[in-house]
């Protein structure tokens, strides 16, 4: 099929490669110009795994990229939203929905056959229907449902694991004003041998906030009870060992052996959630259920636990360094969660910060993500390390907030002058230094 793909980020750019992949003409759209013409080149403007093979496989033939949106639209036979949706302090920021949408009402303007719009973005229930359809009808003069289609299509992919996700998806939900729109949709992904759940537009908005903010409650419930178990004098991990080993949540087979679901990772101490979809998603749900007088009264304690438990880091370093000023700190990983160099939202903001205004010399160790934050966030004083070698050289104090597999290194280069704080228990409790994890007294 030809399918014109708005909004080129982690969404857009690994929906747009993937499908090409598949076998369909995809062209991508970006306001962004010098994303775009990186596209073209075949050079990825976000770090995931596979992502730079499949576009320079793609780019060129079934893969393009243009910022001219209309042409977009009018060469395509369905057209896919994958625009930013962030929070904005009080709820969800339609601003980029409600733009891209006039666009391509009004590039659907000199169209004279069938097209469907499907918007992926992540978006509140009612969107689809009660914001997006009515613009693409006044930007078009057409009407929805015989003249063209509105689809709703979550998307689940997780950075860091977005190619494989896209490509082995565990379901597709597809919503839709009609028949007639799915049916087109469901063309798209003819290929994907997977439960397809065909539902309204409101229903499919639902499920993607049902599916995050279920997954950041496991995280902040985690969380919540590690906390608990430290302060009485029990090892969390034990505690979600003996957790995890409940049937219903890791099913025994004939044979004995067991499955462990994906979400027992979830349930695990930690420094707590960030990225560009938990904590932005709980909090539009919050506000959406608010406005309608639902008070999301356990969706507001799991943003609220999580807000806190960065903190817990800073606050066990302190045990060691009451005064942390000219100590020197080395903060490993700032990427929100391994894979991936997108820092949004990641729990490395909040203790850098913090130890920058308690005056310790911060330095900083990611395989990717480093230089990502020193732009975003202008910490030019931050210390850029290269090496896990060069961290335990150089700081006395060494804090684990991502969880990169090569910080699972560190116990064959601590020395006992060291104090590591395990924000993702990675490393053994036995290791030859002063260790502190979350969720350990
Ligand atoms: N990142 C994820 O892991 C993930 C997973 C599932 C769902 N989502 C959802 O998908 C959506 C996109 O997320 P993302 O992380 O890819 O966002 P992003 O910020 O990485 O990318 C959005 C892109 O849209 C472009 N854009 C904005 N307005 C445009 C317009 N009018 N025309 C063309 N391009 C335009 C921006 O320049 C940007 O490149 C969000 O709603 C998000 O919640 C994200």
């Amino acid at each position: 099929m030809r399918i014109s793909i708005i909004g080129t980020g982690y969404v857009g750019l690994v929906s747009g490669v993937c499908l090409a992949d598949l076998g369909h003409e995809v062209i991508c759209v970006d306001i962004d110009a010098a994303k775009v013409a990186r596209i073209e080149r075949g050079d990825a403007p976000i770090v995931e795994k596979d992502l730079t093979e499949l576009l320079r496989r793609n780019i060129g033939s079934r893969l393009r990229a243009t910022t001219d949106l209309a042409a977009a639209v009018r060469d395509s036979e369905i057209t896919i939203i994958a625009v930013g949706t962030p929070f904005d302090g009080e709820s969800i920021d339609l601003t980029y929905i409600q733009g891209a949408s006039r666009e391509i009402g009004a590039a659907m303007a000199a169209l004279d056959r069938y097209h469907v719009v499907v918007v992926k973005s992540t978006v509140v229930p009612g969107t689809t229907d009660d914001v997006v359809t009515p613009l693409l009808e006044e930007g078009s003069g057409r009407r929805a449902g015989p003249d063209f289609g509105v689809c709703m299509n979550p998307e689940f992919l997780r950075e860091g694991e977005a190619i494989d996700d896209f490509m082995n998806p565990d379901r597709i939900v597809v919503g839709g004003i009609d028949e007639r729109a799915q049916s087109v949709l469901m063309d798209v992904y003819a290929q994907f041998d997977v439960p397809k759940v065909c539902t309204s537009n409101r229903t499919a908005e639902m499920i993607k906030y049902a599916s995050n903010a279920f997954l950041a409650t496991t995280i902040s419930f985690a969380n919540e009870i590690a906390n608990l178990s430290a302060a009485v004098g029990v090892d969390a991990m034990e505690v979600m060992e003996g957790l995890h080993l409940d049937k219903r949540l890791s099913p025994i087979l004939p044979d004995g052996s067991r499955i462990t679901p994906g979400l027992l990772s979830y349930l695990s101490p930690g420094c707590g959630f960030g990225g560009s979809c938990f904590p932005k998603d709980v909090k539009a749900l919050i506000a959406f259920g608010q406005a309608r007088q639902l008070p999301m009264r356990l969706l507001s304690e799991v943003i609220e636990v999580n807000r806190r438990q960065p903190a817990e880091m800073v606050r066990r370093l302190k045990r060691h360094y009451p005064d942390l000023r000219g100590v020197p700190v080395a903060v490993l990983g700032v990427a929100f969660k391994p894979g991936t160099d997108d820092i949004r939202e990641s729990p490395a903001l909040p203790i850098i910060q913090e130890l920058r205004s308690l005056g310790a010399k911060v330095s900083i160790l990611d395989p990717i993500a480093s230089g990502h934050l020193i732009r975003e966030t202008g910490w030019s004083d931050l210390i850029v390390l290269e090496t896990l070698a060069d961290a335990v050289a150089q700081a006395d104090a060494l804090l684990i907030v991502t969880r990169w597999p090569e910080f699972a290194e560190l116990p064959a280069l601590v020395s006992r002058r060291h104090v590591v704080i395990d924000g993702r228990r990675i490393v053994p409790k036995g290791i030859a230094c002063t260790y502190e994890g979350i969720g350990l007294e």
